[in-house]
């Protein structure tokens, strides 16, 4: 079991105008009252800037989706660790399933990814998480574990210092759900690999996501291994958002 309070992360992806964030933002901040649990928004990287200068100072955090694993160089269209890190954001998606299968992110890459991230003082949000077919095969424990196992390997004694975000790929913008109880499966046997590389597992925050919303976040939330939720669709409604802000802060 985690032993922070629970951290609750939307994931905007390609969504947002500078109008709509304009908007989008305060709302989320005006209704934060009673909110108790960690939360932020992870935004594209041309509005860091803006999320910055609306969130400083603030209860709501921001972050990146995604860091070079390059540290600096010749790599036309990349964004660093330092880079992010002069915008201050806390976290950075390393690892979302959208990147493994759309841009080719292989174990390593993502490891690396982790590993710029913490060099520059940025939390690494660790995505794993198996397909339909492989849940299907037997081999969601095999795929999630092999998964983490190269960032474990990267970042050594660090690893104390990610969060983890169990996301099958199958329930992503689908509507469909992992249950509560196959959400937990996976993250004991999350925890236990974590447990057997540092004596810190329990401060790993290990995130729930797919398909998770305002009706469903609370049952999900009440394992006791999921520490949170990396929120796509829902978090994009502020209602919505701060409704699961506030199942998280029970
Ligand atoms: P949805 O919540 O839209 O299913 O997205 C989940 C996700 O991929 C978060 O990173």
């Amino acid at each position: 079991m985690g032993m922070t309070s629970k951290l609750m992360v939307g994931n905007w992806k390609m969504h947002g105008s500078l109008a709509a964030n304009a908007s989008l933002l305060p709302d989320i901040l005006s209704g934060m009252g009673g909110v108790t649990c960690r939360a932020a928004v992870c935004v594209s990287a041309v509005y860091l800037a803006q999320a910055q200068s609306l969130l400083t100072g603030s209860a709501l955090a921001w972050g990146a989706q995604d860091v070079s694993a390059h540290e600096s160089g010749a790599y036309t269209g990349e964004v660093s660790a330092a880079m992010l890190h002069d915008f201050a954001v806390r976290y950075a998606i390393v690892g979302h399933s959208e990147r493994r299968q759309y841009h080719g992110e292989t174990d390593a890459v993502v490891a690396s990814k982790a590993q710029r991230a913490l060099a520059a003082g940025i939390t690494p949000i660790v995505c794993v998480g198996e397909s339909q077919a492989e849940r299907e095969a037997g081999q969601t424990e095999s795929v999630v574990k092999r998964q983490l196992a190269a960032v474990i390997h990267a970042n050594g004694h660090c690893i104390s210092e990610i969060v983890v975000a169990y996301e099958p790929v199958w329930a992503i913008g689908t509507g469909l759900t992992a249950s509560p109880e196959q959400a937990q499966a996976v993250h004991a046997v999350l925890r236990a690999q974590l447990q057997a590389a540092t004596a810190h597992a329990d401060r790993v925050s290990i995130l729930y996501g797919g398909s998770m919303n305002a009706d469903n976040a609370a049952s999900l939330l009440a394992q006791p291994d999921v520490d949170g939720g990396l929120i796509g669709g829902a978090s994009l409604k502020a209602p919505d958002f701060l409704s699961m802000l506030k199942a998280a802060s029970r």
